[in-house]
């Protein structure tokens, strides 16, 4: 078994995830998140959202996960969003021919498609499932379309990013922000695709939950005012430059874009959130880096592009999140679709004395010259420049006719006025999260197989001479952890429930995630609860009753300490959200 496997076997056997559809012979795609599944998953969005709406103050907002067809016809999704595809001629099994050639170039969803054609002919690669010939690739759309209504009905999508609701809901956002930049909006939620060939478990599937990021700024001025929170932060970065080479930079945030690594400080930014956030919820330093698109891979609406892509150990390093700058292409184009203006006018601090050049045509001399054609060579004087108007003869042509136009027919001058201010288009910063991926990471990074002294019999006593046991256990930050505590009596005898019960609901009170296990020796339900990455467990013994004290085990170090019981709620949450040592939680056992 590789350590995939072993994920998610343990995943499936402890109720964090399971094949969906099982009942009916699943479906390739889809999961089920299972009670600690769910919980886990939750927990991630939980500190998302603390990052990203409560201290960047981008708040939520939910739209549906169906969209109409106009929305995505003007965002490209119809027209652009698909992936190559490759069937067998023998079997007909569908496969991604990028995925093909993984193993021969790097960046395989950077190549066209008569590039992957060759490549796949020239390395005589075969249909994984039964060595058939295979066809040539062609696009197809990820995209699951759907009828509005019944009938025909109306066409539409689900959608295949949350972004493109937050997009549609500029002019609202604008006016909720009072129409000052930067602002955005956030969302999490499902998005859809309709993936050719789904063999990766939880890292490709056909439905999935985005945590994203719509970041509306000003185009003339991409610093960030916090910038300097995290100038100093040393991140793995390897930029389109590096990849020639294959170097991967440690650099601090600061000067990736003093060097110009990073283009700008807003981008640079967003790129040292995604790592505070990865970092937080367990993602392991050494096998998180940031990635830089080549310009050839590019999404459609981005002019830059970092993934943060972590290294697992059976697919190699995976994509979690896009950090793009989409600039001002999905407001130009739902403006364009739309024939509304979705721009914003700003003041300037001061105002300024602008010089222009204006041209005057003389309507009541080209009326009579151009009669009904008048109009379009007055509006083509006005879009000509002084160089252009100030030549012997003007000629301007219109709907692919030419008009001379004599001097006496057009004024031009120069004219100086008062701007209070001008009207930008904003552009969009988006950080783009995958939930699931993320979720599969932490597991694999806080999954352990360890030797440990067993102290315990069959019959759960102490035993005289301890053996050596493998135990599995998952280190998951006490944050992300769907059990932050158990709550343990010691034998399930009246007189130790009570207490425990007791325990339970001043743990809960304090907003703690709690289980009560009464089930097996101790030493089993310690090995259960290491198996879910329960940080720390309370022991209730009979010693408890006379001094009012419990025992705390420390699923890492697996050390236990004894602790008085009044206070125990606050120690525990001190222990798990204030990053309070274990070792000064009480007197060592
Ligand atoms: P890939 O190249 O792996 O297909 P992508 O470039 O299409 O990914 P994006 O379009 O940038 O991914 O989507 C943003 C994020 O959404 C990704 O970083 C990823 O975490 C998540 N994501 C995208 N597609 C899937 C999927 N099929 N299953 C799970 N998560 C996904
Ligand atoms: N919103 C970015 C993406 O899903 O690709």
């Amino acid at each position: 078994m590789d350590k995939y496997e072993k994920v998610i076997e343990l995943a499936k056997r402890r109720g964090f995830l399971w094949n969906s559809f099982e009942l009916y012979g699943g479906a390739a795609g889809f999961y089920d998140y299972g009670p600690l599944g769910s919980t886990l998953k939750r927990r991630i969005e939980h500190i998302w959202r603390e990052l990203y709406v409560i201290h960047e103050g981008l708040m939520e907002i939910e739209t549906p996960t169906i969209g109409i067809e106009e929305v995505f016809v003007a965002s490209g999704h119809v027209g652009g969003f698909s992936d190559p595809l490759c069937e067998c001629k023998k079997c007909g099994e569908a496969f991604r021919a990028d995925h093909l050639v993984d193993d021969i170039v790097e960046v395989a969803d950077a190549l066209s498609n008569t590039e992957l054609d060759a490549l796949i002919r020239n390395n005589d690669i075969k249909c994984p499932e039964c060595g058939g010939d295979l066809g040539d690739a062609y696009e197809f759309n990820l995209m699951f379309r759907t009828a509005i209504g019944p009938g025909s009905g109306r066409a539409g999508y689900m959608r295949p990013e949350t972004a493109q609701g937050m997009f549609v809901n500029f002019q609202r956002l604008l006016k909720f922000y009072r129409d000052k930049l930067p602002f955005g909006a956030t969302q999490i939620g499902k998005s859809y695709r309709n993936e050719i060939s789904p063999r990766q478990g939880v890292i490709r599937l056909r439905e999935f939950t985005q945590a994203e990021a719509e970041i509306f700024i000003d185009p003339r001025d991409k610093t960030h005012p916090n910038f300097e929170r995290f100038a100093g932060t040393v991140l793995n970065l390897y930029s389109e430059h590096g990849q020639e080479h294959g170097t991967t930079l440690q650099v601090t945030i600061g000067d990736a874009v003093k060097q110009g690594i990073i283009a700008h400080e807003f981008l640079a930014y967003h790129i040292a959130l995604t790592n505070h956030f990865l970092r937080r919820v367990g993602i392991s330093p050494d096998h998180l880096r940031f990635r830089q698109h080549k310009k050839n891979e590019m999404a459609h609406y981005a002019i830059d592009c970092w993934d943060a892509e972590i290294k697992t150990d059976r697919f190699g390093w995976i994509e979690v999140v896009g950090i793009a700058d989409r600039t001002d292409f999905d407001l130009n184009a739902h403006a364009k679709t739309s024939k509304t203006e979705l721009s914003v006018y700003i003041e300037y601090d001061e105002p300024e004395m602008v010089t222009s050049f204006v041209v005057k045509p003389e309507m009541g001399k080209l009326g009579p010259a151009f009669k009904g054609k008048a109009k379009d060579v007055a509006d083509a004087l006005k879009a000509m420049t002084r160089e252009e108007l100030e030549q012997d003869g003007i000629t301007v042509v219109v709907d692919g006719e030419e008009f001379i136009v004599s001097p006496g027919l057009v004024k031009f001058t120069e004219e100086t006025v008062k701007v209070s201010g001008e009207t930008v288009v904003p552009h969009v910063i988006e950080p783009s999260f995958g939930i699931d991926r993320i979720l599969y990471c932490t597991m694999e990074h806080a999954f352990n197989e360890e030797m440990v002294a067993v102290h315990e019999g069959r019959d759960g006593k102490e035993s005289k001479d301890p053996k050596e046991e493998s135990r599995i256990v998952f280190k998951l930050q006490s944050e992300v952890a769907p059990v932050q505590v158990a709550v343990l009596p010691l034998m399930t005898k009246s007189e130790l429930i009570g207490p425990a019960n007791k325990i339970v609901a001043l743990v809960r009170d304090k907003g703690l995630l709690v289980s009560y296990d009464d089930s097996g020796t101790i030493g089993r339900r310690y090995r259960r609860n290491d198996e879910i990455g329960t940080p720390y467990s309370i022991t209730i013994d009979y010693e408890s009753l006379d001094d009012r004290s419990v025992t705390i085990r420390d699923r890492d170090s697996m050390d236990q300490v004894r602790t008085p019981i009044e206070g125990i709620e606050d120690l525990i949450y001190e222990l798990v959200y204030g990053g309070r040592e274990f070792k000064t939680a009480g007197t060592p056992v």
